[in-house]
């Protein structure tokens, strides 16, 4: 890593898998020498202070958010042909939140937060804590887990099938689609592994297009019936969203909502056991445990990167941009810039600006979601740390790999053991 890290900027190739690994050196490099970096190699703006960082999620005008050529295609622009014809037999893609830019996107965004309003989330406590309790409920006599998939990825991923009102038993189903679709964001899949990921794509717009015909016959009290109901106001005349706009809204709280707050969730564990002061104070007073969150979101960011394209010609910190030239948001260098972070690199859990990590963004498109995700998460791990006492590392089984993506960061697996309940 070291000596990878030695080279010039400009011959570093940022998506090595050593980098994808621990990224935050090549980070420090680029927040020090080029905040602002064209990497020769790919065309890509890689931008990674805290302040420029900011500053592009601030300007969706200069800063478009029609990335999805990008998104789809792992950077690469445009899909292989194959794969393009699977996905040219399902639904046409439509730019609605994520990639979509003002003033469509209000209109979508507005729609969106209201089938997920903070005051639906407000009440939903008591029934994450259930649905926790009997989560731990299924591995607590055993003093052991694998966190990941044991837990962290089930929580989020059945509050998601419950809001949209779809069955908990389609969850491993759930998961099968989302990896395929997180390995073709991550650029890195081979060109069958993206056709595999297609017909998987198509696989979940069959679904999502069997609950949106149900719910237009019949509404119930779900997301998915509040957006099927809803209707785009202002300038389009109250239509209703079309089956390609709603699932396009779909899919992405559909993939945006699972492997994020399931990141977070085990890299909270993970970071307190290596730090067992930190567990200690924790434990002694829960009243830390939001913070908790805050600082591992910082820490972590486990949407690390996310793409924009210059809009226009402007300068940014400096350097001349031209319109069209794709940029990588480098979420996770600017949360641990130290202009903004005191020795940015330790997990405290006392940080007293933890909360101003930029990883649920900034700006427009900030993370619809990020109320449920912290919901989740300060209601989940005071449970946790209360029922599975002694918490370690299970000896010998954990590799502490991360996710070998630049989109998504988080480990992949974690083997924990606990004194027996
Ligand atoms: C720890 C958990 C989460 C993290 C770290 C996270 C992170 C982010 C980030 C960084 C963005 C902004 C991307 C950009 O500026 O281009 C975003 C947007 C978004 N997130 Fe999340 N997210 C999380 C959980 C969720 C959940 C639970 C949902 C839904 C259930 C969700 C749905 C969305 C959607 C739909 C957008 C697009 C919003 C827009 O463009 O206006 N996220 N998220």
């Amino acid at each position: 890593m070291t000596e990878l890290l030695d080279a010039p900027l400009h011959e570093i190739v940022a998506n090595d898998p050593t980098i994808l690994q621990d990224p935050y050196g090549y980070y420090a490099r680029l927040r020090d020498e080029a905040p602002v970096f064209r990497d020769p190699k790919t065309g890509i703006v890689s931008v990674s202070s805290y302040a420029l960082v900011l500053e592009v999620a601030k300007k969706p005008k200069i800063f478009s958010s029609a990335f999805a050529h990008l998104l789809l295609s792992g950077g690469a622009g445009s899909l292989d042909p194959e794969e393009a014809a699977i996905m040219a037999a399902g639904l046409p893609w439509r730019d609605t939140l994520l990639t979509a830019d003002p003033p469509a996107h209000q209109r979508y965004k507005r729609i969106a937060m209201q089938a997920f309003p903070h005051g639906r989330v407000k009440t939903m406590e008591p029934y994450i804590a259930e649905t926790t309790h009997r989560l731990i409920d299924g591995f607590a006599a055993d003093g052991e887990v694998e966190f990941k998939t044991g837990f962290a990825d089930l929580l989020p991923s059945f509050v998601i099938a419950d809001g949209l009102g779809v069955s908990r038993d389609d969850v491993p189903k759930f998961h099968d689609w989302l990896h395929a679709g997180i390995a073709r964001l991550a650029g890195n899949a081979g060109r069958e592994e993206r056709i595999a990921s297609a017909h998987k794509e198509i696989e979940l717009q069959r679904f999502f297009l069997d609950a949106i015909a149900e719910r237009r016959a019949t509404p119930r009290d779900d997301i998915v019936s509040d957006l099927v109901h809803a209707s785009l106001a202002d300038t389009e005349g109250g239509r209703p969203l079309d089956d390609a706009e709603l699932y396009a809204i779909l899919q992405q709280i559909f993939n945006a909502g699972q492997e994020t707050t399931a990141h977070t969730l085990t890299y909270a564990l993970y970071q307190l056991i290596l730090n067992p002061d930190q567990m200690a104070a924790v434990r002694a007073e829960p009243a830390l445990i939001p913070n908790l969150v805050e600082e591992t979101l910082r820490f972590l960011t486990p949407t690390n990167n996310m793409w924009r394209v210059v809009a226009q010609d402007v300068a940014l910190g400096g350097v001349a941009l031209k319109a069209g030239e794709p940029m990588l948001l480098r979420f996770g260098a600017a949360d641990r810039d130290p202009q903004r972070f005191e020795d940015p690199d330790r997990f405290d859990v006392t940080r007293a600006n933890a909360r101003e990590h930029l990883a649920f963004g900034a700006g427009v498109h900030t993370c619809l979601g990020m109320a449920l995700a912290r919901k989740e998460m300060t209601v989940a791990l005071p449970i946790l740390l209360d029922r599975l006492a002694n918490l370690r590392f299970a000896d010998g089984l954990n590799s502490f790999r991360y996710s070998p993506s630049p989109i998504l960061r988080g480990v992949t697996s974690l083997h924990l053991r606990f004194d027996r309940a």
